[in-house]
Parts: structure tokens; C-alpha cells; sequence
């Protein structure tokens, strides 16, 4: 079946869809971008991902008229048109199509808004968690408001594609000797007497919906978090790692570069917060 795209109003064919091509979010990354999943028909974490949203689309001082609930209603014909019900939704909204300038457009021009959706499969998900996976550490050069989840991703694609050259799922970034976060998750580490670990929420990492909620669930299960960056090295000798984000839930990681973490297996914290995410997610 052909995948279908939203694209300003409209339902079209993926293969089809297009933008301008002096779109904003094309010629000058000046756009944001949620990633989100449903599962069986729900949003989860939904409250978080459209606050997260706004305030991105506030710290670039983008105008976009359309309410959540708007929002929420085009996310379901998607699916339904898709015909998912279990689904990784993009959304990306950019300042609109001007004549290239790098000034905002004045008068002001109608944000671009962009939705697709792709099948995800949770059971391969929950499979791969039972193995764990492996990071790589490599060097945090973003700018300094990554905070803001702008489509100004090259130094996180990189990333990426050397973790993945390496064999690794993700890449830890490291700037001064600290470890930041992931090229598209938050990182953590389970220090040997079961306290969380995580970078605080400022403007070095990108402030995770699934780390809000893993926080949350944290503190039902009274287990103890620290906001605090930690070294390479300190994540070396860890009990336990992890990383979190919409794409991976909550995903055990057992080796950091060539350093194996524990005993080389997912550990029992990060499963059980993993098992408690599940649980809690839907709701929010
Ligand atoms: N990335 N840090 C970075 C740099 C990210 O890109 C992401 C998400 C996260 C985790 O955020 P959340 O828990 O809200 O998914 C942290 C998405 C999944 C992506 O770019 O595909």
C-alpha cells in the first residue's frame, strides 16, 4: 500500500509529497520537528511531545495558529489513511517559503507543516531491549541551544552514521570530558548503588520527553535520580546504562566502545523502568 503523507492541509502520496524549494526549513534547517509514537491508537506521552513543541517553535519565534487537539485529529486520519495503529509519527513545522534571506519573512509567511507516519514495531523493540545494545563515544560539537529541537541535525547525523559504522546503535556525545546525551536519545547510567544518573535539563542536551517520563516513573519505583553530567569514565565502571527516547523507549546499553558494561547484559533497573515506562506512557 502506497504511504501517505501530510503536507499543509492535505493528504498526499509519500512518493508524491513535496515542498517548496524555498522553504525555509530547506534552505536554512529553520524549522522543528516532533517525533512521536502511538501505539494500539494511543499517543504516548502526548501532553509533553506538543508542549515540547510549542516551546521550540516559541524559541524560534515561529507563529503557528494550529491547536494540539488539530494536531491530534490529523495524526489519526494519518494513521487511519496509513492504516497503522502502531506508528512513529514525524511532524515537522518550518517559518514558511519566502525568497531566500536570512532575515524572517515581513510580513510574516504561513508556517510550513509536514506530517508522515512509519510502522514501528514494538516487539522487536522489547527483543532487542532483552539483548541490550552498544554506544559509541564521540565528540559533542553541536551548537549551544540543542535544547531546541530544530531540523538542524548534521553534527547528531555524523553521529549517527559513525555509531553505525561501528557496528553501534548510538552515539554518546562528549564535550569537556562529559558525556551530553545520544545523537537522538538521552543517556544514562545506573551507578553501583542503583542511583540514575543523567545529564541535567539545560541547553547541552535536548530535554527528552521519554527522560520525563522515565523520571516520573523513577520516583514511583523510589528509585533515587542525580541531574548531573557524568565522564566517559565514570560510565565506564557503571553498573548499568541506558539510553532513552521516543524511537527506543527505554533501551538497556551494554558496551561503550570497547568497555563492557556490568556483566554485559541489560541490567535489572533499566528493564524494570523500561517495564514502568510502558506502563505510564499511554496515560501522560
Ligand atoms: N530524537 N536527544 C536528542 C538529540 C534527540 O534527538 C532525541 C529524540 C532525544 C530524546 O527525546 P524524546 O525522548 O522526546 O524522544 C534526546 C528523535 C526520536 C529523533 O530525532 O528521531
Amino acid at each position: 500500500m502506497a504511504r501517505i503523507a501530510y503536507v499543509n492541509g492535505e493528504f498526499i502520496r509519500l512518493s508524491n509529497a513535496a515542498v517548496r524549494i524555498e522553504d525555509r526549513g530547506y534552505q536554512f534547517a529553520d524549522g522543528i520537528y516532533e517525533v512521536c509514537l502511538v501505539i494500539n491508537g494511543e499517543f504516548w506521552d502526548r501532553d509533553g511531545h506538543m508542549a515540547r513543541m510549542r516551546r521550540s517553535l516559541s524559541e524560534l519565534k515561529i507563529n503557528f495558529p494550529v491547536s494540539d487537539n488539530a494536531i491530534g485529529v490529523v495524526i489519526a486520519e494519518l494513521l487511519r489513511r496509513n492504516r497503522l495503529t502502531t506508528a512513529l509519527v514525524y511532524i515537522q513545522i518550518s517559518r514558511g517559503v519566502s525568497p531566500r534571506n536570512h532575515p524572517f519573512p515581513n510580513p510574516a509567511v504561513e508556517p510550513a507543516l509536514v506530517m508522515t507516519a512509519r510502522r514501528f514495531n514494538i516487539n522487536q523493540s522489547d527483543a532487542a531491549a532483552k539483548v541490550g545494545a552498544s554506544v559509541i563515544t564521540h565528540p559533542d560539537i553541536r551548537w549551544g541551544r540543542v535544547d531546541i529541537k530544530t531540523v538542524g541535525l548534521l553534527p547528531n547525523v555524523l553521529a549517527k552514521q559513525a555509531a553505525r559504522e561501528a557496528g553501534a546503535i548510538e552515539a554518546w556525545l562528549v564535550r569537556d570530558s562529559k558525556i551530553t546525551e545520544g545523537s537522538s536519545s538521552n543517556a544514562w547510567i545506573v551507578a553501583k548503588d542503583g542511583t540514575l544518573i543523567t545529564h541535567p535539563k539545560n541547553h547541552e542536551i535536548l530535554g527528552g520527553i521519554t527522560r520525563d517520563t522515565a523520571m516520573a516513573c523513577a520516583q514511583e519505583l523510589q528509585i533515587k535520580v542525580e541531574e548531573r553530567p557524568f565522564t566517559v569514565e565514570e560510565a565506564c565502571g557503571a553498573a548499568e546504562a541506558f539510553i532513552s527516547s521516543a524511537t527506543n523507549l527505554i533501551m538497556p546499553i551494554v558496551k561503550i566502545d570497547s568497555h563492557q558494561i556490568g556483566d554485559g547484559a541489560p541490567g535489572p533497573i533499566s528493564l524494570r523502568l523500561r517495564g514502568a515506562y510502558k506502563k505510564c506512557a499511554p496515560g501522560r
